[in-house]
């Protein structure tokens, strides 16, 4: 029998890492699911059809490193408010979660809609500022041109798109733990999430 991990949170809480990290200690597999929104908003500013594209993904299109863009991650929030677009990505998402090894998924409604029976569930949150001062130094680790108050109005502008759609839109579900990273050092982060998995399965 296949154990979930369901990991939820805003853009550049910590969630990739903490995943990561998650999926390591337990020996999980892991699929960071906004790699799907992603891929779809790539093609869509490429001028394919969002759910054309949607249902044409294969799993070897998340691999493409143009998707960390934050071009795409946009784009990405704008598809992700599209029903048809959602329910084309259900599928796969689920068979993810249910494979016989346990699997960690991290998203905005692995919780809530795709997997509201995981075994484990967590919300990780910060706040928007130190959220923003995180992705500015990915990006500029990057090489990528960033100016911190653009990144900040870019988090905003996405939080308040997907914590405001009509269709699975991001909350913590009731049952999940809440870890805010905001003065939280990584490994204090994944020592938190490790800690509520382990309650969890006993
Ligand atoms: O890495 P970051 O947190 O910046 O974003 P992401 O997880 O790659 O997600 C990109 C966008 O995809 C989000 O802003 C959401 O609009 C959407 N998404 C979603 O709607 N549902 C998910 N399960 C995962 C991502």
């Amino acid at each position: 029998m296949g154990f979930a991990i369901a990991i939820d949170g805003p853009a550049a809480a910590g969630k990739g890492t903490i995943s990561k990290a998650v999926a390591a200690h337990f020996g999980f597999a892991h699929l960071d699911t906004g790699l799907l929104y992603r891929a779809v908003g790539a093609r869509v500013l490429a001028g394919v059809d969002p759910i054309a594209a949607a249902r044409a993904l294969v799993a070897e299109d998340l691999e493409d490193a143009g998707l960390r863009t934050a071009d795409v991650a946009q784009a990405a929030s704008r598809v992700a408010v599209i029903g048809a677009v959602r329910a084309a990505l259900v599928d796969f998402q689920r068979a993810f979660a249910r494979r016989a090894g346990g699997a960690v998924l991290d998203g905005r409604d692995i919780g809530t809609v795709i997997c509201p029976e995981a075994e484990a569930k967590l919300f990780v949150t910060a706040s928007a500022e130190v959220r923003a001062a995180r992705r500015h130094a990915e990006l500029v680790a990057r090489g990528a041109e960033a100016v911190f108050e653009t990144v900040l109005a870019e988090v905003k502008e996405r939080d308040a798109r997907d914590a405001g759609r009509a269709e699975a839109p991001m909350v913590a579900a009731l049952d999940a733990v809440v870890i805010d990273t905001s003065d939280m050092s990584i490994d204090a982060a994944v020592s938190a999430a490790i800690a509520a998995v382990e309650a969890a399965r006993t």
